[in-house]
């Protein structure tokens, strides 16, 4: 369902919050999310999603009460096979958690057969399908406190590294960056060999110096943290729900 971008009214916002400089811009913001699902390939088994502890949100507007509060996380799925699971399987114990698909992360999820079916009871799921990351208006809204890139693919680490915003998950990197909402990274190819399961075998791959390269760019990036492995995806997860005073979804059902 698409949204009527005519319903609301531009606004015009001042940011603030935490910045690293003094500059202050001010923005004339179209709040207007964007949101389809698709069908895809029947589905497996996800990977230890647990249930959430509440019913699904309305399918194309932020929760009610998340605009303005700040109150939900951002997780942004990129083309990357590896560590897909162990990725799916944390966003899936986070308290009010979207999806924020790259063109190539929607392929992926259907090719490692995770189904939108399986998924959509668990998150809303917004899809790149604007060249200028229309979804990304509701950072200015505030739904969002905290933006994961996870898994990240080499080439998203590459864009985000080097301040390019032409996907959905690269445009919510760089607009929470700019508005000093915390991003964290799951960067894959962070080690000399990577052991990768592909769709139907288990691959290794030699990532090359570029890669590390990005990697480390990356890390200089404002409000921007990196991972490298899936324990410390948790573990920045884990410190970020504790700063906001959240916990992890309990239920298992
Ligand atoms: C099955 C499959 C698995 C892939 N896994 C990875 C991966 O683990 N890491 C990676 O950097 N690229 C991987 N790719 C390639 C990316 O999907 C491709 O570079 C894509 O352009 C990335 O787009 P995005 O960064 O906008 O999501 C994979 C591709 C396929 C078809």
């Amino acid at each position: 369902m698409l949204f009527d971008p005519l319903r609301r009214p531009h606004t015009t916002r001042t940011i603030t919050g935490p910045r690293p400089r003094s500059a202050v811009t001010v923005c004339r913001v179209h709040p207007s999310p964007y949101l389809l699902f698709v069908e895809l390939l029947p589905t497996r088994s996800m990977p230890d999603l647990a249930a959430p502890s509440a019913s699904p949100d309305a399918d194309d507007e932020p929760a009610a009460g998340s605009v303005g509060t700040r109150s939900r996380f951002a997780w942004c799925i990129t083309g990357s096979g590896h560590f897909i699971d162990e990725s799916m399987a944390l966003a899936a114990r986070l308290p009010a958690c979207d999806l924020f698909l790259s063109a190539a992360g929607e392929e992926v999820l259907a090719i490692y057969k995770m189904s939108f079916e399986h998924l959509k009871p668990r998150f809303r799921i917004f899809r790149d399908k604007t060249a200028s990351g229309v979804p990304v208006g509701m950072l200015y809204e505030d739904v969002y406190h905290t933006v994961v890139v996870a898994p990240a693919t080499s080439n998203t680490v590459a864009k985000c590294a080097f301040g390019i915003s032409d996907t959905l998950p690269t445009n919510m990197f760089a607009q929470a960056g700019k508005l000093g909402i915390p991003g964290i990274v799951f960067a894959c190819d962070t080690e000399p060999v990577v052991v990768t399961r592909s769709p139907h075998d288990w691959v290794t791959l030699r990532p090359r110096q570029v890669e590390f390269d990005n990697v480390e760019r990356l890390r200089a990036i404002d409000f921007c943290r990196v991972v490298a492995s899936p324990q410390q995806l948790e573990a920045a997860l884990n410190e970020r729900l504790a700063e906001l005073s959240l916990a992890w979804n309990t239920s298992s059902s």
